[in-house]
């Protein structure tokens, strides 16, 4: 692909986990918008809930996601105290026949904590919450973390999916990320979840990483292939150092630049497609009988906070310090200090700080971002059919098409679509729907 073509669409823009993104969520929303609508969710609905467990006992450079290093344990049994307090306050305020169908623990690294915490956290939701029989439970999972013991304690909490974080095999690039982690500890971590019975395995891995090459990331998919997970999500790594610190670890010139990146993108996608994965939304990869790839190919694919999903849930419950909930009505989100968790679910049991309520012109252009996102077009009909508003969003469908000279997009038979060449940067054609991106709030990674 020109090189020109990927500089221009490769700008700083959401990922798009949600619409409007968190930078727009503010204080107008808080705890009693988040009372209310918990109260409101009805008998029989399915629910999804995240749990969210903020620390890992080591810190890897180039984690971008919400968590701190701790090496005594002390501050993480703490911190459960108050995740319990949370799971009772909000298991009370919730309708008892709403259902669970998904249970996520992410972090941070969920499998730092002991066998037994990780089997009372399971018996807590489930005094709390009604679970249905075939909720499916999935932790993202430190293979650094793991010992005989914990992977009994996961099999033990009725585990259905695990993630492992894999992110670069390379010696040198493990070195430069802080995170040294050998082909045998994964590929052991991985037969050990097999052996009690886990069915769906998915491994993380990063381009963009310093000191990543073509030949070293080829290395890297071919060993991950090797281990025949039935998900790879394949993430650029978000270099923002000016949100996370201790990125700036990793120096500037060590990094590929947009053009590698994208060609690291493109190279490590062939490979998977060429190992027999199917490509799902702009990041993941799933064997075709997985059932990520059947919801993909059947349009049913959803994009929630934690990326690409089959869970149809449309109330997502955070639990935990900075986990964001979804709602018919708008997002909430937890303070994100733990301290300041700790003490406010002490006093009251819910820790929500921000949030925001949809407006029917954000319903509308999360559609449209979201389907974008997932399935690359979206049907003119069905848009209009759905929302009063939707001739707005159609005619800058138009306009942009009838400016897009890289032909990025197409509009046939009333159905907007990413092109081939498009694809890669669905983030940028999403973010021309987005209304709230001129407000300048949030500074994003590149958009390849
Ligand atoms: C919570 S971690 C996974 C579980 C566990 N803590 C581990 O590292 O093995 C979530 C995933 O987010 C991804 N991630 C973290 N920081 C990132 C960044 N700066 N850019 C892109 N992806 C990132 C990594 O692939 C990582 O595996
Ligand atoms: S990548 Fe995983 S283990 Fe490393 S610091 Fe981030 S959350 Fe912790």
């Amino acid at each position: 692909m020109d090189d020109d073509l990927i500089l221009k669409n490769a700008k700083p823009v959401p990922r798009y986990t949600s619409y409007p993104t968190a930078p727009h969520f503010s204080e107008a929303v808080g705890c009693s918008e988040y009372e209310t609508w918990l109260s409101a969710i009805e008998p029989g609905e399915a629910l999804s809930i995240y749990a969210h467990v903020p620390y890992c006992d080591r810190l890897c450079w180039f984690c971008a996601c919400h968590t701190k290093q701790t090496l005594r344990y002390e501050p993480v049994a703490t911190y459960l105290n108050g995740l319990h307090r949370e799971i009772a306050a909000i298991g009370g305020r919730v309708n008892g026949e709403a259902k669970v169908t998904a249970l996520h623990l992410g972090g941070g690294s969920p499998t730092l904590l002991r066998p037994d915490d990780l089997i009372a956290l399971k018996q807590a939701f489930a005094r709390h919450f009604a679970f249905s029989g075939d909720c499916e439970i999935s932790v993202e999972m430190d293979p650094n973390d793991l010992d005989e013991a914990r992977h009994d304690a996961l099999a033990a909490i009725g585990m259905t999916r695990a993630s492992f974080g894999v992110q670069d095999f390379d010696s040198v690039v493990q070195k430069a990320i802080n995170r040294i982690q050998t082909f045998e500890q994964t590929r052991d971590a991985i037969e050990a979840s097999r052996a009690r019975g886990v069915r769906s395995v998915n491994c993380d891995v990063l381009y963009g990483l310093p000191y990543q090459s073509l030949p070293s990331l080829e290395a890297t998919i071919d060993a991950v292939t090797s281990l025949a997970p039935d998900r790879v999500a394949l993430f650029g790594y978000a270099h923002v150092p000016w949100m996370k610190k201790h990125q700036s670890m990793i120096p500037d010139e060590s990094l590929p630049g947009i053009v590698e990146r994208f060609d690291q993108m493109s190279r490590a996608a062939e490979m998977l497609v060429a190992a027999g994965y199917e490509a799902v939304g702009i990041d993941h990869f799933a064997k075709p009988d997985d059932s990520l790839a059947i919801a993909s190919r059947e349009g049913r694919l959803r994009r929630n906070f934690q990326g690409y999903t089959t869970d149809s849930a449309e109330t997502l419950i955070g639990l935990g310090a900075s986990s964001i909930g979804q709602f018919r009505q708008g997002y909430v989100q937890n303070m994100p200090a733990t301290g300041e968790y700790l003490r406010q679910v002490e006093q009251t049991g819910l820790a929500a700080i921000r949030g925001y309520r949809l407006t029917p012109d954000d319903r509308l252009r999360a559609r449209v971002i979201a389907s974008i996102m997932c399935d690359f077009s979206f049907s003119f009909a069905e848009v209009a059919g759905e929302f009063p508003g939707g001739g707005a969003v159609i005619e800058e469908a138009k306009l942009f098409r009838a400016r897009d000279v890289d032909g990025l997009t197409t509009i046939e038979d009333g159905i907007f679509r990413l092109t081939a060449r498009g694809r890669p940067f669905a983030r940028s054609v999403a973010a021309v729907f987005d209304a709230h991106l001129q407000s300048g709030r949030g500074r994003h990674s590149v958009a390849v």
